[in-house]
């Protein structure tokens, strides 16, 4: 029935509205606190007729929704534009803080016809720069080894009636914020974590809404976060040059309905007191005792005079800029699988799956009953909570004060309650619940909340293989678990934002997630991180751990790739533009360090299975990959000189690779294990002329091992696709897809619901059970099964390279990307001895498709045959061939 109204409306030539969709500034809808000058504007055109595409553009920003509307921008109106960019930066007049601009959008579509109604949308800016600052930074200026956190609070009055207002809030440490006893927003950890004496984030909020004429009450509650660091762990944050007693700087800013202005700043005028949070700490866990409450401490009438007085304290840094960026929420609540009672003071609580997050428990006893919360990913056999996995790297004597992974709440006794921290999340699937007194529990008393910074997901993959299926689900989880406003290593041991990692993972996320702001965040922390002699510490941020250790440049080259991927995915150079002369601090370095091309500084393939790969050739491969990047990004930046000098350090870093490493009779590098063969493969050293005798005597190596893998991290980021970008797609899908030791499939299927950091789930140590740098076998599913990829001269899938490998092993397959100009989707089937093949090419891009089709088989579309050739061009639209 569905099929015929499709049918009849195609018939008809009814098509869905044409228009601009997806209008956004600086990669948000309608953000408030941009301080960007020149915001950059995107769309889309909504057109699904085949061909559709835009023909030219105009853009209209001011102030007056109507006007603008109406088409005419006092701010910026531009001409009408004869191009097809959906990506354009303001130039209008220099924009103001605290304002409120709309933008429109007028198309004209493949006819040059103008699409009827613009479309509309808006961005606030926020407060442009340091200078516009009111309020001091304030504190309750106690000593960094205080334990409770502090709660401030200030009431006010006003007569007039209030049009509007914005709160501002930076805080180094982490903040939450109340108005009139309800809590501000839905973000949490805020703000994100930054290297604090060097940039500081402010978040902006419309709280209009909040206020009240009359008697009104702000209150702030701070955490330690990465500011004060608690815990005695391996990486010093308890020593960082940074840390004190967190701080916070507010602007309440209102205006009245008289045209006034009033703003309400922290200063002088506010109390401070202690609560019920009596520990916190973003490594381990937070303690509550219920008994310290103090009821309405966040409304106006509240009695405070026996709150004390604050301290102004000085900034933690000049440099206090915008957090542009998708907060992190409580994402997904996940409900209780199964619980077990081991006695009336010990539970058991299956979470069903691993995730990164918290807990949250509603319980009813005694007042001062001690209730403890243990979070772990694994159970012993006897069914206690196993840590053993992760908890090493915290100091053993401090252990029974700041207990790992573990929440203590201490009940008061008044009734039912709920409890979840504010100021730390953890890793994990298990939660024991133990308590002093019996307390009576029931699977419903603890849910949780699957937390991360909270990007749009961009892709799904769906095959007839329930493991490849499990395989992506589980990736993308530990992607997210992973992503906290800077990408991690694992939500439990560590949270540091390992470079390595972060780079590896880096395709995986933009196929899935819509993360350019993360991305550009943390391309600033690397700034911030970076020496002056160009070298990069192994975890940004850092207190300074890391620029001795494992950041050679198989790590720190996130410093090149991401701003690379980033420009592949949204075809924005801005960011390479941003961190072009960082990438060439670093290259240079490298340069005058190891002259001859070739580098040992690195790590090397880490967490192998059991070959060993030199760490020269991993590490002048990463060389090679900065190098090049480098050299593109000076072509696309039009500089030329630098184009010419690094294009050719470039082909002398991979000269001298091959030089050593390959042996030009036989193709193969080194021993010509699988890491030796595929990174060489997969980053494009492998001369032309050797590429398919390279990968034919990796496929074979992948057979001798009975189709198991033999690599590390950067074997595994290489491997799949040094497979099947050469003649071996086969091969990569029988490894992907394998499930006996060691492989991915071998953790899905002792159910595992994320991704690993060891092939061998028996480890004894380097065993958490939530780490990203496996990861690449996600993106791999797009790119070689969906064969969705972008196309490096028309960036941003303007032209998407369509190259689907239709692999024995499964009967369908499908992926989708919604990329700057719309959903792509890639799908195929088995018809019989044939491949149905459908494919969508969002409006004003365009897909080069190259099939498999060296079997002989022929490609037809609407029945009939088409010219065998190994690029067809497709314009927008959706298409089907039949490959028989
Ligand atoms: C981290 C990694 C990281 C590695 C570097 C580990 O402790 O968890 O994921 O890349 O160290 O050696």
């Amino acid at each position: 029935m569905l099929c015929a109204i499709f049918q009849l409306l195609f018939l008809f030539g009814i098509h869905a509205p044409v228009k601009a969709v997806a209008l956004k500034c600086e990669y948000l809808s309608n953000p408030i606190g941009i301080d960007a000058p020149n915001p950059r504007l995107t769309w889309q055109l909504s057109d699904d007729k085949q061909g559709a595409k835009q023909t030219a553009y105009q853009i209209t920003v001011g102030t007056d929704s109507l006007a603008v509307s109406n088409g005419h921008g006092t701010d910026w109106q531009t001409d009408k534009v004869n191009s097809s960019t959906n990506l354009i930066a303001y130039a209008g007049k220099v924009l103001q803080p605290y304002t409120k601009y709309f933008w429109s959008i007028s198309l004209w579509d493949k006819d040059g016809k103008k699409i009827a109604a613009p479309t509309i949308a808006s961005f606030e800016t926020g407060l442009m720069g340091v200078k516009n600052w009111k309020g001091y930074w304030i504190s309750d200026d106690h000593d960094i080894n205080t334990k409770p956190a502090s709660y401030f609070r200030k009431t006010f009055e006003t007569g007039k009636k209030i049009v509007s207002a914005r709160a501002y809030i930076a805080a180094a440490g982490l903040y939450e914020l109340y108005i009139n006893g309800k809590k501000v927003g839905d973000h949490r950890l805020d703000p994100m974590y930054t290297r604090f004496d060097r940039r500081n984030l402010y978040v902006s909020y419309d709280v209009t809404a909040d206020l009240q004429t009359g008697k009104n009450a702000i209150g702030v509650i701070l955490g330690n976060g990465w500011y004060n660091f608690q815990s005695i762990g391996v990486w010093d944050f308890e020593r960082a040059p940074w840390r004190n007693r967190p701080a916070f700087c507010l602007d309440l800013r209102v205006t009245y309905n008289d045209g006034s202005v009033e703003t309400i700043t922290s200063d002088k005028s506010w109390k401070t007191s202690f609560g019920p949070i009596i520990y916190n700490s973003i490594y381990t866990g937070e303690q509550y005792d219920a008994r310290l409450e103090q009821p309405g401490w966040d409304i106006a009438n509240f009695d405070d005079t026996k709150w004390n007085g604050i301290a102004n304290r000085q900034a933690p840094s000049l440099n206090i800029v915008s957090q542009a960026m998708q907060p992190i929420r409580n994402v997904e609540k996940i409900i209780c699988k199964s619980m077990s009672k081991i006695n009336d003071t010990t539970y058991i609580f299956d979470m069903g799956r691993n995730i990164a997050g918290v807990s949250q428990i509603t319980l009813n006893g005694d007042s001062g009953t001690i209730v403890r919360l243990t979070h772990a990913e694994r159970l012993y056999k006897n069914g206690y909570p196993d840590q053993s996995n992760v908890d090493y790297f915290l100091s053993i004597p401090t252990r029974k004060s700041d207990p790992f992974s573990t929440d203590i709440y201490k009940l008061s006794g008044k009734g039912q309650k709920t409890f979840m921290p504010r100021f730390n999340y953890k890793g994990f699937q298990y939660v024991e619940v133990t308590s002093n007194k019996p307390i009576s529990l029931t699977k419903e008393s603890l849910v949780a909340y699957f937390m991360h910074s909270d990007v749009e997901p961009t892709g799904s993959i769906n095959s007839s293989s329930e493991l490849i299926n499990k395989l992506w689900a589980a990736s993308n989880a530990s992607y997210l678990s992973n992503l906290f406003g800077y990408p991690t290593d694992c939500p439990q041991r560590e949270k540091n934002g390992w470079t390595g990692d972060a780079h590896i993972a880096s395709e995986t996320g933009l196929y899935n997630f819509d993360g350019i702001t993360i991305y550009e965040k943390w391309m600033a922390d690397h700034r911030d991180e970076q020496q002056p002699n160009g070298v990069l510490p192994s975890i940004i941020p850092t207190d300074g751990w890391g620029y001795e250790w494992g950041n050679g440049p198989d790590w720190t080259s996130t410093i090149a790739i991401i701003p690379w991927n980033v420009y592949l995915f949204y075809g924005d150079p801005k960011l390479l533009s941003d961190c072009y002369g960082n990438i060439q601090r670093y290259v240079d370095h490298i340069n005058e360090l190891y002259p001859t091309g070739l580098t040992t500084w690195g790590l090397g393939d880490w967490a192998p299975v059991k070959s060993k790969t030199p760490v020269e050739l991993t590490s002048s491969a990463y060389y090679y990959v900065d190098v090049n990047i480098l050299a593109k990004a000076a072509k696309i930046l039009g500089k030329a000189d630098d184009y010419a000098k690094y294009s050719a350090l470039a082909t002398k870093i991979k000269a001298a690779i091959n030089a050593k490493y390959l042996n030009p009779k036989t193709g193969i590098y080194a021993e010509g294990h699988q890491t030796e063969q595929s990174v060489p493969l997969c980053w494009g050293i492998v001369p032309d002329s050797l590429k398919a005798k390279a990968a034919a005597h990796l496929a074979d190596s992948v057979a001798a091992n009975n189709f198991h893998l033999d690599v590390g991290i950067l074997g595994a980021k290489a491997i799949l696709n040094a497979l099947s970008e050469n003649g071996q797609a086969q091969t990569a899908y029988r490894l992907a897809s394998q499930d006996t030791y060691p492989s991915w499939g071998w953790w899905i299927v002792n159910g595992a619901t994320t991704l690993y950091e060891n092939w061998n789930i028996n480890a004894p140590r380097d065993l958490s059970l939530n780490h990203i740098m496996f990861g690449e076998i996600d993106a791999w599913l797009y790119k070689a099964l969906g064969g969705i990829k972008p196309d490096e001269t028309q960036p941003g899938f303007k032209n998407i390279l369509l190259s689907p490998n239709f692999v024995t092993g499964l009967d369908h397959f499908e992926a989708t990307h919604t990329g700057p100009y719309g959903k792509i989707i890639s799908s195929w089937k088995r018809v019989g001895k044939g491949i149905n093949y459908a494919v969508t090419v969002p409006a004003n891009s365009t897909a080069s498709v190259v099939f498999p089709t060296n079997d002989g088989k022929k490609v037809y579309a609407n029945g009939k045959e088409l010219p065998i050739q190994n690029n067809y061009q497709l314009q927008a639209g959706s298409y089907e061939f039949e490959i028989k």
